[in-house]
């Protein structure tokens, strides 16, 4: 054998070993025998023994018996866990409140029962209990699948190891992990005399606490907890969140206080206001008030929207202010090119947190609000949103002061930046040639809802592309099988042991198998977010019927919430040759799953298509629509010889003629939901 084949089979080996270690460390679930695990290793070994030059690179014969610093297993949520969409003023709070009162039909003059609670500003959890035990934790993670901290909660004195009966056999608790304000202070104090980093939050803290490989660091923070809501259960316990507070604090946990039982927008409204004023007394950080509504039957109609429920809401607490000096405005050109203006400012402390920059959005927010260096300006800081100049201070403008003149080409590449009509940024012409879309899409592309590959954050994707490692998405799943063209090789480069480079391909290897939606997502294609990506995996199914079906604008068209402007994006994507190569490439190295819609449990509608029409009495058309796709029904807006079921509500007009002639089964609004009775 010569050292080329050697080197091929040392990396096939080695792929092989890593894929086994992955599923015996990682997922608890062996492919093979030890013995033929052993043997694996035996052949890797005697390899390098011929070829000593091999054991340098990434090897994990160097790794005997250790277990992979991956960091944490995983564990996917029963139910998935969700986020909480966001409102700032009255108005918000009115139109949320509307809004639920519309999806379900009910007299709006009524106003529904909410629960305003706290809204705790630290990382959420669930739990899982069998038969009252703590089986395991886990961090919320993407929302589907989260990190499995079990043996850093049970360090936790709020966390009950087992719960006060009676309970169900299975039971997920939700809440937040945090730490109070006065703990938080001790631990700082405690870090800076050891001479290491401080947090620049309680929640930081509390997130960096819960984040320890070793539980015993853990052990000695103080960590606390809230218990809000429930996720997967073996059997109904409550019938309202009233309830299910009483339950939660009757198995041992502790629930949020105060709390108010709200039938009126200024009930919700006064909560929000007292709690806004009196939050500096509290003993932990909150950053709003949740509002949820109360009839957990309601909730489960209501459902949700991409990650939020549409049955709570956050009630965030205004902006943090204060004002300093801008000293520089910079362009920055994101993943489409967009030229994003970004004020340097003078470090300022705006609510326990350090700001430095903030964002400028485009051209005409700075002419609008004259916004020019040297000016001292109002910068404001909303929850976890990128800080704000919200206005100049134009008593204090030095004379000299000049407007800031946006530049017409890209600061990147050169390139011509243009503003195109009906758009409010200017974006850069460069395409594939400007290195700040190629590195931005590239940060894109690994993220955390796309290929989530942990080792390649933003720093090691700007080096590697300077230096011609990664240049686009193929270089990243060939990066292994190039390691030694690599010069310098990547072991001996600044701050890279061997161990990186194993750690690195290792996570690359570990994403080889992706879902088609986060795949479509990964794309980057621009007005292509989650929600987007997921509606054109469930229609499409495989990439290479999305790809063949392109063309068809209409059917594009017909897809829910793709309109003509991200048809015609999303069109331009796949027939860009530079993209179809990639994405040729891409599929020699990576396997992409067809879409699997969501388990649905049998019922007369699961993978059925429907249509609409006539106005609906009983059940509004959104929430009509949201549970036949519950049911893993399709809805379409128009009927064809692919329309299972026309569901007919009153002053039908052409659709109920056309499907009396085309044959398709028609159900009145009363067999419809008769038929959703029994499911
Ligand atoms: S209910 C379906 N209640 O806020 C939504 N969440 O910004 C379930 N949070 O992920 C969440 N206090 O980590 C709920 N009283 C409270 C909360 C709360 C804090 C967190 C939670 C959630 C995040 C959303």
């Amino acid at each position: 054998m010569n050292i080329k084949d050697a080197r091929t089979k040392h990396t096939k080996l080695s792929l092989e070993i890593e894929k086994h270690d992955h599923a015996y460390y990682s997922k608890d679930a062996p492919l093979i025998s030890d013995a033929e695990y052993d043997a694996l290793r035996t052949a890797l070994s005697g390899l390098e023994h011929e070829f000593p030059e091999l054991v340098s690179l990434f090897t994990p014969t160097r790794k005997v018996g250790a277990k992979p610093t991956q960091g944490f297993h995983q564990i996917k949520h029963t139910v998935p866990m969700l986020s909480l969409s966001n409102v700032f003023t009255r108005d918000d709070v009115q139109d949320f409140s509307d809004r639920i009162q519309k999806f379900l039909n009910l007299n709006t003059g009524i106003a529904i029962d909410i629960i305003a609670e706290l809204k705790i500003d630290g990382l959420s959890c669930s739990l899982r209990y069998e038969d009252g035990i703590l089986k395991h934790a886990a961090t919320r993670g993407d929302g589907q699948t989260g990190e499995d901290i079990t043996q850093n909660v049970k360090t936790i004195t709020d966390i009950p190891q087992a719960l006060i009966p009676p309970f169900p056999k299975i039971i997920d608790v939700r809440g937040e992990i945090y730490m109070r304000r006065d703990d938080f202070k001790t631990l700082n104090d405690l870090q800076e005399a050891a001479g290491k980093d401080k947090f620049a939050n309680p929640r930081n803290a509390a997130a960096g606490s819960v984040r320890q490989l070793d539980a015993r660091i853990t052990a000695e923070r103080p960590l606390k907890f809230f218990a809000y809501a429930i996720g997967d259960a073996s059997e109904k316990i409550a019938t309202t969140q009233n309830d299910v507070r009483n339950r939660l604090a009757a198995w041992g946990f502790v629930v949020t206080e105060p709390v108010v039982h709200a039938h009126s927008i200024d009930t919700m409204m006064n909560f929000y206001d007292h709690i806004n004023h009196t939050r500096a007394n509290l003993p932990f950080d909150i950053d709003g008030i949740v509002y949820k509504v109360d009839r957990l039957d309601y909730q489960e109609r209501l459902g949700f929207v991409a990650r939020a429920p549409r049955w709570a809401t956050a009630h965030k607490f205004p902006a943090e202010r204060a004002v300093t000096r801008l000293k520089n405005i910079i362009i920055q050109v994101g993943r489409t090119g967009v030229l994003t203006p970004v004020a340097e400012l003078e470090p300022i402390n705006v609510g326990g947190v350090i700001v430095s920059r903030a964002t400028l959005h485009n051209e005409n927010e700075i002419i609008r609000k004259d916004i020019r260096v040297g000016d001292n300006v109002v910068v404001q800081r909303a929850g976890d949103v990128i800080p704000q100049i919200v206005e100049v201070i134009m008593a204090d403008r030095p004379q000299d002061s000049m407007a800031f003149m946006f530049p017409n080409i890209c600061p990147e590449c050169g390139s011509h930046a243009i503003r195109e009509e009906g758009e409010v940024a200017k974006r850069c012409t460069g395409g594939l040639v400007c290195p700040a879309q190629a590195t931005q899409r590239l940060k894109h592309f690994v993220s955390r809802l796309a290929f989530d590959i942990e080792g390649l954050g933003d720093k090691i994707i700007d080096e590697f592309y300077v230096d011609s490692i990664i240049t686009n998405p193929v270089d990243i799943f060939k990066l292994e099988e190039k390691l030694p063209d690599i010069k310098p090789p990547l072991p001996f480069r600044d701050g890279w042991g061997e161990q990186s480079v194993y750690n690195l391909i290792a996570a690359i290897n570990n994403r080889r198998i992706i879902s088609f939606d986060r795949f479509i997502y990964a794309l980057g294609i621009r007005q292509v977010g989650e929600s987007t990506a997921k509606k054109l995996a469930a229609h499409y199914l495989t990439l290479e019927h999305l790809m063949a079906s392109i063309n068809l604008m209409e059917e594009l068209q017909s897809i829910d919430d793709i309109g003509p402007r991200v048809a015609r994006d999303i069109y331009e994507f796949f027939n860009e040759e530079h993209n179809l190569e990639i994405i040729l490439a891409l599929k020699n190295l990576i396997t992409i799953e067809h879409y699997t819609p969501p388990i649905v449990t049998e019922n007369p509608f699961r993978g059925k298509t429907l249509v609409f029409t006539g106005t609906m009495e009983k059940m509004t058309r959104a929430e009509a629509k949201a549970k036949a796709e519950q049911l893993g029904a399709k809805v379409s807006g128009s009927l064809s010889s692919q329309t299972d079921y026309l569901i007919a509500g009153e002053d039908a007009g052409s659709k109920l003629k056309k499907a009396r002639e085309i044959n398709v089964a028609i159900l009145t609004e009363d067999e419809w939901l008769e038929k959703l009775r029994g499911v």
